[in-house]
């Protein structure tokens, strides 16, 4: 049984431990937070998922696992990192290190993650779940002799858009990194660079060429959402930051120098049901696309009836309505790819190596991010292949995020 210790509680660990109930192997030995650590062990003892315990300091976790999974806030990513370093320089041994997307709040920090994880020579996951989501694995995988015959895939198109982030500290761009392109973005760019990927070549395999982006804030910004974030200690009108993001990157291929594009948008102003993942691929002669609200369980409950609802979100991630007409997905671990990405990183780290997506694939996730960010400040396309432009892009902080926002999306 291989033991996994996670850091961080809050929702995304519940996630984690509902997909592992489906994860042969694995146990979860431990959970170390200031917050849910109690509860999220019991549940995972309730669920035959071990005899979790609880953990005050990382390092003792670390003790006690095999693998680590950071599932913190973005901004204490660096510190968690570096405390687990410490732990395995004074001799504990880990089999693993995950970290969830993103994988820095910035290209300085995300290097900093990859180097550090590389200097204690542990193998690295970078949980980016979309990669793994079923529905886009089989597609491709049915269409494998197509892409052979025709070529790959030369337009994707992917969005994730939900009503917005459940905890204040991802509203705040000084600790979240931004807004919505670097929170849900980073899937979206992600997968949109996967589907374009040829088949069998490594997921960083194609040279970005260049970025576009526009960034808005439509909702967030005006009444009465403004005050209501206030009510949650956000305020929007002194550090702003996007609720709408399109980014376009163009792609070439290292060996025929086919040009290809990929176009993420993301939003947190969805007000339709819970969270909705879209992807679409167009290959020449061939396209597929996958609609994560599409499925085969539809519910109803009327006004008289709403009263007895539990939880909404337990029917759909960012279920935002108890009544009426609604979506319900019976599987959103193995749905979303939770359960594929556990089962890669579980099976890499038996073997002593990386993850299919590693540290290094997060740190180029940041970059492709950062340059978004930079595109969009300087309303411009930024080319990718300039030298200068890279060079740029390695301690570049977004105004957003560092709490300038105003600057570039108010009385635009
Ligand atoms: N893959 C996905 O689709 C997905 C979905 C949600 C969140 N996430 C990512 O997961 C991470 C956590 O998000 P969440 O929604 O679970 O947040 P959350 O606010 O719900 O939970 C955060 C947890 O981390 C703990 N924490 C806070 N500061 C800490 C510190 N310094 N050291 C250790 N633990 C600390 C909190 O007590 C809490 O238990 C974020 O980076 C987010 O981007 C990914």
């Amino acid at each position: 049984m291989l033991k996994i210790g996670m850091i961080g509680a809050g929702f995304v660990a519940g996630f984690h431990e509902r997909s592992l109930r489906s994860v042969r192997g694995v146990e979860i030995a431990g959970v170390c937070a200031p917050e849910g650590a109690k509860a999220l062990a019991e549940t995972a003892r309730e669920h035959g998922m071990g005899k979790t315990r609880v953990f005050k300091k990382i390092n003792e976790l670390c003790a006690a696992v095999d693998v680590v999974c950071i599932f913190a806030p973005n901004f204490a990513r660096l510190d968690i990192l570096r405390k687990i370093a410490r732990a395995v320089e004074s001799g504990t041994g880990i089999k693993g290190i995950i970290c969830e997307k993103p994988l820095a709040r910035n290209l300085a920090e995300a290097d900093v993650m990859a180097r550090m994880a590389h200097a204690l020579h542990v193998p690295t996951a970078y949980f980016e779940n979309q990669l793994f989501m079923p529905s886009v694995v089989e597609a491709r995988s049915q269409l494998a002799a197509v892409e052979q015959g025709m070529g790959p895939a030369h337009l994707a198109r992917s969005a994730e858009e939900h009503g917005g982030p459940h905890e204040p500290w991802f509203w705040d761009p000084t600790r979240q990194g931004g807004g919505v392109c670097c929170d849900m973005g980073c899937h979206s760019i992600a997968i949109g660079m996967y589907m374009l990927t040829p088949a069998g070549k490594a997921p960083n395999y194609l040279t970005p060429v260049s970025v576009t982006a526009n960034m808005s804030l439509l909702k967030w910004g005006k009444e009465p959402w403004l005050s209501r974030l206030r009510d949650r200690g956000v305020d929007y009108s002194a550090t702003p930051a996007e609720d709408y993001s399109n980014v376009t990157i163009k792609f070439k291929d290292p060996e025929s120098g086919i040009r290809s594009v990929a176009q993420a948008t993301n939003s947190w102003m969805y007000d339709a049901p819970g969270l909705r993942l879209l992807m679409e691929a167009f290959g020449p002669g061939y396209s597929y696309t996958v609609n994560s609200l599409q499925s085969p369980v539809g519910m109803f409950i009327s006004d008289t009836a709403a009263e007895a609802v539990a939880d909404s979100e337990l029917a759909l991630e960012k279920a935002q309505a108890s009544r009426g007409a609604l979506v319900l997905q019976p599987n959103e671990p193995d749905l979303y790819g939770y359960i594929a990405e556990w089962r890669d990183a579980i099976s890499a780290f038996e073997k002593g190596q990386d993850a299919t997506l590693n540290f290094e694939f997060g740190r180029l996730v940041t970059m492709l991010i950062m340059a978004a960010y930079m595109a969009h400040e300087r309303k411009k396309t930024l080319d990718l292949t300039d030298a200068k432009v890279l060079q740029e892009l390695e301690d570049y902080v977004p105004l957003i995020q560092q709490g300038k926002g105003a600057e570039v999306l108010l009385g635009e």
